[in-house]
């Protein structure tokens, strides 16, 4: 069988576990396309399974490649695949890791990539777009309201920021001070995190919170947000499910919730409307996924990590 180049990891561990392989050409199914990756997106997820933190919430077997999201071109679909061909550019989920020279996605949930967009950008896409329009959906907003997202600078509070400015929502983003004038850029009114959040989220909102999305999962993201909106209703978390549950507010996850092709279409809106931002906050070659994962693990980025693979 024709042999491709991936990064895999035969055991649980530090970032040391992964290694570049050659493993087994994947052939795809029904309803899939063989990608040639160009770049791969480096998400959380990727290190939580590395490490084994997310047990048997996202169990793999091993060995692994990791990356649940590229851009690449279509170099073979399966049967019954309509609506993308070989040769055409693409940017979408993937259903094997995409840290590699090929990997598999499901046609269906693939977009065709705008010439004018990057494809490290595109790669940096899916996810933070998919996490973003579902957790925004979830808390029903309307135009004038006030919501508070936890994690702003990060990758799914980048595309936060951008969708419920888009709605005409009002928006208020936690980040480091480092991070506070690339808030202020996506249109969101800065405040630090930890000791004393909650009033100088008031002092920010002075008319109130209405709705509230915890992307960071960290310092009692939402036992605050349920305070400043005056209960669970309108909080959902997509980072701390045992925090959620403790407030009686909810926690998303994506698989059949999925929401891929309208928020990727929201995003392509805004790209070619010329104001989507989603900065990349480093690319690595494939050889480098290690340094990578240290660099996600470090946790305070602007924007999104990318492997470049081709
Ligand atoms: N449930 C789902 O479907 C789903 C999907 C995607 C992601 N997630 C989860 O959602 C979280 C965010 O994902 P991501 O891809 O956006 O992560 P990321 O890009 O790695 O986000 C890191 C961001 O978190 C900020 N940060 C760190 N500590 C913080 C704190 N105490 N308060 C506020 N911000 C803080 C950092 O900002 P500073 O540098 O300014 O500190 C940095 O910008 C992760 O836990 C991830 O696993 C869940």
């Amino acid at each position: 069988m024709t042999k491709t180049k991936a990064i895999v990891f035969t055991s649980y561990g530090p970032a040391d576990v992964l290694r570049l392989a050659d493993i087994d050409l994947p052939v795809p199914g029904p309803g899939q396309v063989r990608l040639a990756v160009r770049c791969a997106g480096v998400n959380p997820i990727d290190h939580r399974i590395r490490s084994g933190a997310m047990g048997a919430a996202a169990p793999v077997d091993l060995p692994h490649v990791p990356g649940v999201e590229a851009s690449g071109l279509v170099e073979a679909v399966g049967e019954g695949v309509m609506g993308v061909q070989a040769g055409d550019a693409v940017l979408g989920r993937t259903a094997t890791g995409a840290y590699a020279e090929q990997a598999l996605a499901e046609a269906e949930e693939l977009m065709v990539k705008p010439l004018s967009l990057p494809w490290e950008e595109a790669a940096a896409l899916p996810v933070a777009a998919e996490t973003a329009w579902r957790a925004l959906n979830l808390l029903s907003l309307n135009e004038g309201e006030t919501l508070l997202i936890h994690g702003a600078a990060g990758g799914v509070g980048t595309l936060a920021v951008q969708f419920a400015r888009a709605r005409d929502v009002r928006v208020v983003g936690t980040a480091s001070e480092f991070n506070h004038e690339y808030l202020r850029g996506l249109g969101a009114i800065p405040v630090a995190y930890g000791e004393g959040l909650a009033d100088r989220v008031r002092e920010a909102a002075p008319g109130g919170v209405d709705a509230a999305l915890d992307a960071v999962g960290k310092g009692d993201a939402v036992g605050v947000s349920v305070e400043l909106t005056g209960g669970p209703e309108r909080v959902v978390s997509i980072a701390d499910p045992e925090g959620a549950r403790r407030h009686g507010a909810r926690f998303s996850v994506g698989g059949p919730t999925s929401q891929t092709v309208p928020a990727l279409t929201a995003a392509l809106a805004l790209h070619e409307a010329g104001i989507l931002q989603l900065p990349i906050h480093r690319i690595y070659p494939l050889d480098e996924a290690a340094e990578a994962h240290r660099a996600s693990e470090h946790g305070h980025l602007t924007g999104k990590i990318v492997i470049a693979v081709a």
